[in-house]
């Protein structure tokens, strides 16, 4: 089965090509740069750039994948949870493809989509379907953070989600503080390589709560208060390396300890990541690192396949389709605020 798959739920405009569970291609146009000077991500800006970006985007997919729109069997793009404006350009362009080629529409769910991007390839190299257990899965980026029980293939249960900001926008909240460009969760990383995470104290919300939520807005506010109680400490590099560390250090305690102690808690055998903000390579060590020691295994989400992009959407419409070959029959409208269940 060969699926063509749109993704503009935020500010990447992505478009891919699936065949049989493989990527044929995987076009992301990213509006990072447009966004930047605006410290974070403006809706009217989005969609004007996912307009623009969409048709040429959607050709180099198809010329990369060697496929034409009549070789196509399904179509598939991202129905929410998003910005409204932005997911109606994919949404409606996918929509209107199936018509035209009289194939079958599928809309997905982005953070579904998010759970099988570990599957598609990563660590270990290229895992696969046939490879798929039950896992529990760690989501976050800039705007989620979610920890979630796959039971099986297509069966969900979200074990619990932030309470106030994300762990991305943690990161860009406290780098932008410390005069960092947003988005800073990559620089952060960048300059905590050289810093030491033990020199300063930073909390760690919900660390040990029995719940399996999130909170990191507390740890933004002392950032904030530590910089207003260290004035000069913004003068010195290596200070601010030693700062980027700590912070780092404290985001990714709690993400790692209540990832490992849900999996060890429902039996699962095995842990899964992605989302923007598992791209940080301290993350990706810390969790390879508490996997091995408690004996679960670990999928990562590919670097290119942690960030939005149309290829998850692609694998997991293919899923579906396969298991439900007449279509969902879901609401062909967009799910701006869609929560997964
Ligand atoms: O998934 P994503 O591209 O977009 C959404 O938010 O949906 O994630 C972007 C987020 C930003 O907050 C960015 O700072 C963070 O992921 N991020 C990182 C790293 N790379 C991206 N955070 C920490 N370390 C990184 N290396
Ligand atoms: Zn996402």
């Amino acid at each position: 089965m060969t699926l063509l798959a749109f993704e503009t739920s935020c500010d990447e405009t992505s478009v891919a090509v699936v065949r049989s569970g493989k990527v044929l291609s995987s076009v992301v146009s990213s509006q990072i740069k447009l966004h930047e000077e605006y410290g974070g991500v403006v809706p009217e800006l989005a969609v004007r750039e996912h307009l623009r970006n969409l048709l040429p985007v959607a050709h180099a997919a198809l010329r990369e994948a060697g496929v034409s729109p009549g070789h196509l069997d399904a179509i598939a793009a991202t129905q929410g949870p998003g910005l409204p404006g932005a997911l109606m350009v994919g949404l409606k362009a996918g929509q209107g493809m199936a018509f035209a080629l009289r194939k079958p529409f599928i809309g997905v769910h982005h953070h579904e989509a998010h759970l099988y991007s570990p599957w598609i390839s990563g660590t270990p190299p290229r895992a696969g379907f046939d490879r798929f257990q039950p896992n529990v899965s760690l989501i976050v980026s800039g705007g989620h953070t979610l920890l979630v029980h796959v039971a099986a293939e297509l069966q969900h249960r979200v074990l619990g989600s932030t309470m106030d900001d994300a762990a991305g926008e943690c990161f860009d909240k406290a780098g932008k503080l410390m005069g960092l460009a947003y988005p800073a969760g990559p620089e952060i990383d960048r300059l905590a390589e050289q810093g030491n995470p033990g020199a300063f104290d930073f909390p760690r919300p919900l660390l040990n709560d029995a719940s399996d939520d999130f909170s990191f807005s507390g740890l933004k506010t002392s950032v904030r208060y530590f910089l207003r109680d260290h004035p000069g400490l913004l003068e010195s590099p290596q200070q601010i390396r030693d700062l980027c560390a700590s912070i780092q250090a404290a985001i990714v305690e709690v993400l790692v300890t209540k990832t490992v102690r849900a999996a060890k808690r429902l039996g699962v055998r095995c842990v899964t990541a992605s989302g923007g903000v598992t791209c940080n390579r301290t993350l990706r060590r810390e969790l390879a690192g508490a996997c091995a020691r408690t004996g679960l295994s670990l999928h990562l989400a590919e670097q290119s396949l942690c960030t939005d992009n149309a290829a998850m959407v692609g694998i997991l419409a293919e899923r579906k389709l396969i298991r439900h070959p007449e279509g969902d029959g879901g609401d062909d409208d967009i799910q701006p605020g869609w929560e997964l269940e």
